[in-house]
C-alpha cells in the first residue's frame, strides 16, 4: 500500500488508532504500531484530569456508552513516553487538553520538546461533569489559536458531530488547525431493565457503527461546502469498507477506536489487510467507480 499522510507524518497506511483508554499504555501503543497501525493516538493528556468520578464502558447491543475522560498518568510520565516513542521514530500523535486555552498551549510547548511530530486536541469530550454544554465556536477558536500561537508542531482540531459543526469546524480552520478530527463521542444513554434508571447515571459518550453514517454525513457536506482542511474520519469503524467509505466521502485517513475493544490486535490487523485490498493504490483517493464490494450493498 502506498504512502499516506497527516499532520506532515508519512503513514505505512490510512487506518489511525484513535484515543482512548487501549492507548493509555505504551505497551499498547508500541504493540498496535507493530501490528500495522498507520498512527496511533494517545489517550487525552491533561495535567488536572477531573479526579474520583465513576469512570465506566458499558457495551450496548450496538456501540459502547464510556464515561472516561483523560488520562490519569501525569504529564511528566507522557513526557518520557513520548520521548521514548520520537527516539524510535514511532508514528504517534499526542492527544491533549487542559483546562484553559493558555494550559493546553503550554502544555503543547511542553510536549513538542520530546520531539513528538503531531498533536491532537481532545477539547471535544463530553465526559466532564458539565457535559460540555458551553461547546460552541469560540471555545473552539480560544483553545486552537492559543495553542497555534505556541507551538509549530501540525495539529488536529477533534470535534464531534452535532449542532454547530460548520461553524466550530471554521473556528478551528481560524485558529489554525491543519486538521480536523471527527467525530469525538456524542450524547448517548441506556436503560437499566432492572432499575428504570439510567446506566452510568446519566448522558455520556455513545461511540461505535451507529456512528458511522452521522460522520460520513458530516465529512461529505464539509467537503461539498469546500472545506479542504486535512479531515480525520472516526466512528464506527470496524473493517476495511468502513475505512474505504470515509476516505470515499473525503476523509483524508480513518481512525479506529471501539471495534478495537474486542481482539485489539488481531481485529486491527484484519482492518488495515481490508483496507490494503480494497483502496490498492489509492489511499486517500476515491475508490475506482467500480468494486466487487459495490455489488454488497
Ligand atoms: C472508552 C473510550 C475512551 C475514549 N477516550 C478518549 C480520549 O481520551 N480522548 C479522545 O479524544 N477520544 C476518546 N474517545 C473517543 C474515540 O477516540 C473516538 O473518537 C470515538 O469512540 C468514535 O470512534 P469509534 O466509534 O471508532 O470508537 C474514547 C472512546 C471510548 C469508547
Amino acid at each position: 500500500m502506498p504512502d499516506a499522510s497527516i499532520l506532515g507524518l508519512p503513514l505505512a497506511n490510512p487506518v489511525i488508532v484513535g484515543s482512548g483508554l487501549l492507548t493509555d499504555q505504551e505497551r499498547n501503543i508500541r504493540r498496535l504500531v507493530e501490528r500495522g497501525a498507520g498512527a496511533v493516538v494517545t489517550k487525552t493528556i491533561h495535567p488536572n484530569p477531573p479526579q474520583g468520578l465513576d469512570e465506566r464502558i458499558i457495551r450496548l447491543p450496538v456501540g459502547m456508552l464510556n464515561s472516561t475522560t483523560y488520562s490519569k498518568r501525569s504529564v511528566n510520565h507522557w513526557l518520557d513516553v513520548l520521548r521514548s516513542f520520537a527516539d524510535d521514530r514511532l508514528p504517534v500523535i499526542a492527544s491533549l487538553h487542559a483546562d484553559s486555552p493558555a494550559e493546553l498551549a503550554a502544555l503543547a510547548k511542553d510536549v513538542e520538546t520530546t520531539g513528538c511530530q503531531a498533536l491532537e486536541l481532545g477539547i471535544s469530550c463530553l465526559n466532564e461533569e458539565e457535559g460540555l454544554e458551553d461547546d460552541n465556536p469560540d471555545r473552539v477558536y480560544a483553545y486552537t489559536s492559543e495553542t497555534r500561537g505556541r507551538t509549530t508542531l501540525p495539529l488536529s482540531v477533534k470535534l464531534a458531530v452535532g449542532e454547530g459543526l460548520q461553524d466550530r469546524v471554521r473556528a478551528a480552520i481560524a485558529g489554525g488547525a491543519d486538521a480536523i478530527t471527527l467525530s469525538d463521542t456524542i450524547g448517548g444513554a441506556a436503560v437499566d431493565p432492572a432499575t428504570g434508571r439510567l446506566e452510568l447515571n446519566g448522558v455520556f459518550g455513545y461511540s461505535g457503527p451507529g456512528l458511522k453514517p452521522l460522520v460520513l454525513a458530516a465529512v461529505w457536506q464539509l467537503r461539498r461546502r469546500g472545506v479542504e482542511l486535512p479531515i480525520m474520519g472516526c466512528g464506527g469503524v470496524s473493517s476495511g469498507r468502513d475505512v474505504a467509505d470515509y476516505l470515499s466521502v473525503g476523509a483524508n485517513v480513518a481512525q479506529v477506536y471501539t471495534a478495537l475493544h474486542t481482539d485489539m490486535y488481531e481485529t486491527l490487523e484484519r482492518i488495515v489487510a481490508e483496507t490494503r485490498d480494497l483502496t490498492g493504490s489509492s489511499a486517500g483517493a476515491p475508490l475506482p467507480a467500480e468494486t466487487p464490494q459495490e455489488a454488497a450493498i
